[in-house]
């Protein structure tokens, strides 16, 4: 049976952490370090795990304020990226949002990123502002931000 035609969202623990930071900085130029994973669960952030058995695919990290969700990030393991996961799992991410009421989803992005953009715009998302110079980038610079929204 092919296990990953059916890959299920479950909630991460402080046990995925090590899994989840081996994605996050084989992915990542700039990658979230362990005290900020730490740090999103002991928030109550909303932490999804994204597999199947056994394979850890990616993964997603989701901040409620008020009726938005922010999404912070979200990362497909790099053996399994352009199989339409990433899109899957942010459809998912979507529904989820919506399911506890959220109006619309935000996000931040570097403009270098041109995967993640047209993932996001795929799925609705468009620009509605940027952050100068918000990312740490090579050499000591900065990288601004593309904020994009979608309406649930
Ligand atoms: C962004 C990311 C999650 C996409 O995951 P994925 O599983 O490879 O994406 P999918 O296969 O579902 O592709 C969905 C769409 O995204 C876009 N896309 C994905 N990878 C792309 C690439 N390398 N180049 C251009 N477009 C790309 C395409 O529009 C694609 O649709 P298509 O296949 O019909 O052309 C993945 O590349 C990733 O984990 N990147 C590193 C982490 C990251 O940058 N996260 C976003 C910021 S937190």
């Amino acid at each position: 049976m092919n296990t990953l035609l059916a890959p299920q969202l479950r909630d991460m623990k402080p046990a995925d952490v090590d899994a989840v930071l081996s994605i996050e900085q084989s992915v990542h130029a700039h990658p979230w370090t362990r005290g900020n994973f730490s740090d999103a669960l002991a928030s109550g952030y909303v932490c999804k795990i994204y597999e199947t058995t056994p394979a850890m695919l990616g993964f997603v990290v989701l901040m409620p304020a008020l009726d938005e969700m922010h999404l912070l990030d979200i990362s497909i393991a790099a053996e399994h990226q352009r199989q339409g996961l990433g899109r899957r799992l942010l459809d998912e991410a979507m529904q989820l949002a919506r399911g506890t009421g959220m109006r619309r989803m935000l996000l931040e992005v570097r403009p270098s990123n041109l995967a993640a953009i047209a993932l996001y715009r795929a799925a609705g998302f468009s620009e509605i502002g940027r952050r100068r110079g918000y990312y740490p980038a090579a050499a000591a610079g900065r990288e601004d931000a593309i904020v994009m929204e979608c309406v649930l």
